[in-house]
C-alpha cells in the first residue's frame, strides 16, 4: 500500500491541515451525525462496493462496511495520512476485515471503470479543485445504475465564512466558499453535466447558537489556512495590515449578530444523490 503521494501545493496544505485536526477531528456530534444520515439514506445492499472518497477518519466507510457485511468491500481514499491513520486505528479496533484504506487523490484516481456499486464523498466535495470534471470520473468508476452520494452545504452555512466572504470583498477578495455547491439547483446542475440521472437533493435545515469568542475563531484569514476551492489563495494578496484590519471588521460584524443565546451558525445540509444510468440509451437521452 502507497504511503506517500505526490500533490501539488495547495492539495498538500489540505492534507496537511487534516493531519494536523485528525486526532480530534471525532470529537463532537455534528459530523458522525451528517455522515451515518449520508449512508442510511443511500439504501446499501449486502455485498455491494462501496468507494469512500475523502473519507477522513472513516465515518461513512465504517458505516458502510457493517451494511455491506463480509461478501462487500468498501474502499476509503484521503489524501491526509493523518486522518487515514485514524481510520485504520478505528477499523482496527472493531476488527473489521471489509474497510480498506488507501492515500490517494480523489479527483486522481486508478480503479477500472464501473467497479463501484456506490461512491460517497461526506462533507469534502468542495475540496475538489475539478468539480465538474471530478464528477464524470467519479460517474465512469461506478457500476451502471450506481449510486453517487455526497453531502453539500448551502451558501448560508457556517457564519464564520460567510462574514469573512463578507468582510474580504471590501478588500477585493471574492472568496468562494460555498458558493459552487451553495444552492439545490447548482448540485442538480453539476450532477446533471456529469450525466447523473435520478437526482435527489434533500435539504435539511440545521444549525445551532455558537458564542461569540468561537464564531470570531472562526477567522481563517492568515494566509496559511487552505481556502476552500481556491488555489493559490487569494488572501495572500492581501498585505499583513489589510489582513489585521480585515480581522478588526470580522470580529465587529460578529458581534452584531450577538443574541442572547449567542451566534447562530446555520449549517443547513444538502443530501445529494444521483445515479448513473442503466445503460447507454438512458445515457443519450440525457443529452
Ligand atoms: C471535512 S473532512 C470529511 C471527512 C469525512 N468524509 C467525514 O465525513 O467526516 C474533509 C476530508 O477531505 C479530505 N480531502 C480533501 N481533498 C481531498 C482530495 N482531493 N482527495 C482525497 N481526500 C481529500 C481531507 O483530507 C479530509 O480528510
Amino acid at each position: 500500500m502507497c504511503d506517500r503521494i505526490q500533490l501539488d501545493d495547495s492539495k498538500q496544505q489540505v492534507a496537511d491541515f487534516y493531519s494536523q485536526r485528525s486526532a480530534r477531528y471525532d470529537d463532537g456530534n455534528w459530523h458522525p451525525r451528517i455522515a451515518r444520515r449520508l449512508v442510511e439514506e443511500a439504501g446499501l445492499s449486502r455485498g455491494q462496493q462501496i468507494l469512500d472518497l475523502a473519507t477522513g477518519t472513516g465515518m461513512v466507510a465504517i458505516a458502510a462496511g457493517a451494511i455491506v457485511g463480509a461478501e462487500g468491500r468498501v474502499v476509503g481514499v484521503d489524501i491526509s495520512t493523518g486522518m487515514l491513520q485514524q481510520a485504520r486505528r478505528k477499523v482496527e479496533v472493531l476488527g473489521l476485515e471489509n474497510i480498506e484504506f488507501h492515500l490517494a487523490d480523489a479527483e486522481n484516481l486508478e480503479f477500472p471503470e464501473s467497479s463501484f456499486d456506490c461512491i460517497f464523498c461526506s462533507s469534502a466535495l468542495i475540496w475538489m479543485s475539478d468539480l465538474p470534471g471530478t464528477l464524470q470520473a467519479w460517474h465512469r468508476l461506478l457500476k451502471p445504475g450506481g449510486l453517487l452520494a455526497c453531502h453539500a452545504f448551502d451558501e448560508t452555512a457556517f457564519v464564520g465564512g460567510v462574514v469573512a466572504q463578507k468582510v474580504l470583498k471590501k478588500y477585493g477578495v471574492s472568496l468562494l466558499f460555498n458558493q459552487p455547491t451553495g444552492t439545490v439547483e447548482k448540485c442538480h446542475d453539476l450532477l446533471k453535466q456529469a450525466r447523473f440521472e435520478q437526482i435527489q437533493i434533500q435539504v435539511k435545515e440545521d444549525g445551532c447558537y455558537i458564542p461569540l469568542e468561537q464564531a470570531q475563531g472562526m477567522w481563517t484569514g492568515n494566509g496559511s489556512s487552505p481556502v476552500l476551492g481556491q488555489h493559490p489563495n487569494p488572501l495572500l494578496n492581501l498585505s499583513l495590515t489589510q489582513l489585521s484590519q480585515a480581522k478588526r471588521e470580522f470580529a465587529a460584524e460578529l458581534e452584531k449578530l450577538q443574541t442572547e443565546q449567542g451566534i447562530w451558525d446555520d449549517v443547513t445540509v444538502f443530501y445529494v444523490y444521483g445515479r448513473r444510468p442503466h445503460s447507454g440509451r438512458q445515457q443519450a437521452s440525457l443529452l
